[in-house]
């Protein structure tokens, strides 16, 4: 098979497309250039019988039940467990992002650091996701799937690692620079964070959730950059994803779901440069902002606690490349 490569310097908008399709540049390929285009996804990656699994791992089906939103002190401390190791995983994964290194490699390492650590790589299978990790490059939202593509100077990848250890699960994810980024991308990357820790700072027992999304969209707001409303926040315990959903935008939904201390849920604010409104690719994973522009975004797993939050997923690990007050 012969593939035709663009040209170095591309034609003009009303030219013939360089691809030979017959049709105008503007109307062929002009709309896909500067995009994220998808890799090869290699096979499935085997976890050895003495790790745990959750019960999804052999059907990639999700079977959800009742779970108490607010968790024992016994789940709790197995949540910090969990929690901690997706942090330390989540750090390490970064440590491996520059150019050249492709998403594929970063699954095949992430898989590798959840294993040794007696961890199953949550994504793996989750409704047939078929990765260890998400990985989400420039105007992927989230979702990406590791793929050959190698990681180029300039992109912003965002890692999503969730670990099940001990029987419950810990999400944590960050935003990477890729060599050296623009200015426009670093701000975007820079107020995605800020917009994580004001959701954060806004978790209080007795207070509706609906105060995490209206701190998050005024910081975005303010800075004229979009929330993406496809995909929120959610309980998390025993269950990857539980009922609590966590908007990251102002809604009255979220008013009459009330904050109480032991309640675990996570908050992972997606920012746009451009529209809030995404597309998806026909994989039916991988959702891309509608315009084509750059979107960040980072997570954790947080618990209300009598007078305010902890960050289960923070500690040492912690990435936070940014905010002074957890530098
Ligand atoms: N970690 C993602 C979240 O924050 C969910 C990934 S689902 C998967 O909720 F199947 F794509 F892994
Ligand atoms: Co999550
Ligand atoms: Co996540």
């Amino acid at each position: 098979m012969s593939i035709v490569a663009p040209p170095q310097t591309p034609p003009q908008a009303n030219d013939l497309c360089w691809c030979g399709s017959g049709r105008k540049y503007k109307r062929c390929h002009k709309p896909l250039e500067g995009r994220v285009v998808q890799g090869e996804i290699s096979p499935y990656r085997p976890v050895p019988d003495h790790i745990n699994r959750p019960s999804y791992a052999d059907t990639g089906k999700v079977v959800r039940w009742n779970e108490p939103r607010v968790k024992s002190a016994e789940i709790i401390e197995r949540m910090r467990h969990a929690g901690k190791i997706a942090a330390d995983v989540l750090r390490l994964a970064g440590e491996m992002v520059r150019p050249g290194v492709t998403t594929d490699e970063i699954d095949i390492y992430v898989h590798q650091l959840c294993l040794e650590r007696d961890a199953y790589p949550s994504p793996l299978n989750y409704n047939g996701y078929r990765k260890s990790v998400c990985t989400s490059v420039n105007e992927v939202i989230c979702h990406g799937i590791p793929d050959s593509r190698p990681l180029q100077e300039g992109d912003i990848i965002n890692i999503d690692v969730t670990t099940y250890v001990g029987g419950v699960h810990g999400d944590t994810n960050a935003t990477f620079f890729v060599g050296n980024v623009d200015p426009v991308s670093h701000d975007l990357v820079r107020v995605t964070e800020e917009c994580m820790w004001k959701g954060i700072e806004a978790v209080r027992a007795d207070r509706p959730v609906s105060d995490i999304g209206k701190a998050i969209e005024a910081h975005a707001k303010a800075h004229h950059y979009g929330v993406v409303k496809a995909f929120v926040g959610h309980g998390i315990g025993e269950q990857f994803h539980t009922d609590i959903q966590i908007l990251h935008y102002y809604d009255t939904r979220g008013t009459t779901t009330i904050m109480r201390p032991g309640m675990t849920f996570t908050i992972e604010p997606m920012i746009t440069l451009g529209t809030w409104q995404h597309r998806m690719w026909d994989d039916d994973w991988t959702a891309v902002t509608a315009d084509g522009k750059r979107t960040a975004q980072f997570e954790h797993t947080i618990l209300v606690t009598d007078d305010g939050f902890d960050v289960l997923t923070g500690g040492e690990g912690a990435v936070s490349p940014f905010a002074p007050w957890h530098r």
